[in-house]
């Protein structure tokens, strides 16, 4: 019998890429993956703005990565999605859902009409006798979920469904708890958009979404030295030029902003422990692009005072024939837990 299969679709701000996943015998299996680098501009803040130019290079990575299916689960992340842990009046699970809409219209920034909704329970509870289901609110503007699914369906695919990328990175690089004394926070650095997600015993928590990223540093660097991006990102990239003498002072913008992003991600860590009275960290997980930059993993764990170790996506499937070399693998790994974590939620 053949097994199901779903396609995880990230539309990031460099690039796009998708995972094609079939579980077969109750195992995850990678069978392809691919990913094409967008031009600069057309996703903005992790908005679509020019659905046309993503749709082509949708297209092209389709016929590059020799994508056979055409329905796909999109992620969203980006200013205009809201992820509150909030308390809903007990009910059961058809009627929760049912009644979402009327729950969460005085709990979320935006006229409930214009939100696309979606609620992850995590436990229940008992206030002032009272019985209530305590999880994760998520909304997001409809129309921000419109842009990515026009350039969905101008590529010729169809949108199957639209998940929140933190719990797509969560799946693919959270350890889902096992052997974990304390929370565990997966952070995903992108170019523009950083997603936290805090897990405990593989169960969502707390989710922050940050308008800041790789490109952050890049862009610091091209304003305080006034040299071309490309130059900028090849420097950025390289620790070894960073560590040039003729370099100090592109290490000294690179490290202060290196620094000031990991005040924001430690921000946010400190923000649950204080909320949530939970128990100490026990691990960070980084994956994406901008997890890659020297010396940032190091210094988040000065900054957490927890251990920091970077995700392997890769290893949450079986790697089947996906037609990549080991070295082509290895190279874009940090950039697939949102694909592959997307189509793992699908399947
Ligand atoms: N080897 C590296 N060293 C330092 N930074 C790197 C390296 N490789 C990639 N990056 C940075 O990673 C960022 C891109 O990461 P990624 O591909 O995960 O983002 P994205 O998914 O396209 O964007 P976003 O998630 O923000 O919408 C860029 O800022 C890039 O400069
Ligand atoms: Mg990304």
């Amino acid at each position: 019998m053949a097994g199901r299969t779903a396609v995880g679709l990230d539309i990031g701000t460099s690039s796009v890429r998708a995972a094609q996943v079939t579980v077969t015998k109750g195992t995850p299996v990678l069978e392809r993956f691919g990913q094409v680098a967008l031009p600069p501009g057309v996703v903005r803040d992790g908005e679509v703005i020019d659905p046309d130019a993503v749709a082509e290079s949708i297209k092209h990575l389709w016929s590059s990565a020799k994508i056979g299916k055409k329905d796909v689960v999109l992620g969203v992340s980006n200013q205009r999605v809201f992820v509150r842990q909030v308390d809903l009046s007990w009910m059961p699970a058809d009627e929760l859902k049912a009644s979402l809409k009327y729950q969460a219209a005085d709990l979320v920034p935006m006229p409930i009409d214009e939100a696309v909704l979606d609620f992850v329970p995590v436990e229940e509870v008992i206030v002032e006798g009272q019985r209530y289901v305590r999880g994760l609110l998520v909304a997001a503007a409809e129309d921000v979920v419109l842009s990515s699914i026009q350039a969905v369906q101008k590529a010729g695919l169809r949108p199957a469904g639209v998940d929140l990328t933190s719990f797509a990175v969560l799946r693919a690089s959270g350890s889902g708890g096992l052997g974990l004394e304390g929370p565990e926070a997966v952070v995903d650095i992108g170019a523009r958009v950083t997603n936290v997600v805090v897990h405990e015993g593989g169960v969502p928590r707390f989710v922050r979404i940050l308008l800041l990223g790789g490109d952050d540093v890049t862009g610091a660097m091209v304003e305080r030295l006034g040299i071309p991006a490309e130059e900028a990102e090849m420097l950025k990239r390289d620790p070894q030029a960073l560590a040039a003498p003729a370099a100090a002072e592109a290490r000294r913008i690179f490290d202060a902003s290196v620094a000031e992003f990991v005040e924001e991600v430690r921000g946010s860590i400190d923000f649950y422990l204080a909320s949530s009275g939970s128990r100490p960290f026990s691990r960070v997980v980084l994956t994406g692009g901008g997890a890659l930059a020297s010396g940032l993993a190091q210094r988040l764990a000065t900054a957490v005072r927890t251990p920091v170790v970077l995700g392997h996506p890769f290893a949450a499937v079986q790697v089947g024939k996906t037609g990549l070399t080991p070295e082509q693998m290895q190279y874009v790994e940090p950039m697939a837990a949102v694909p592959v974590g997307l189509a793992m939620g699908a399947v």
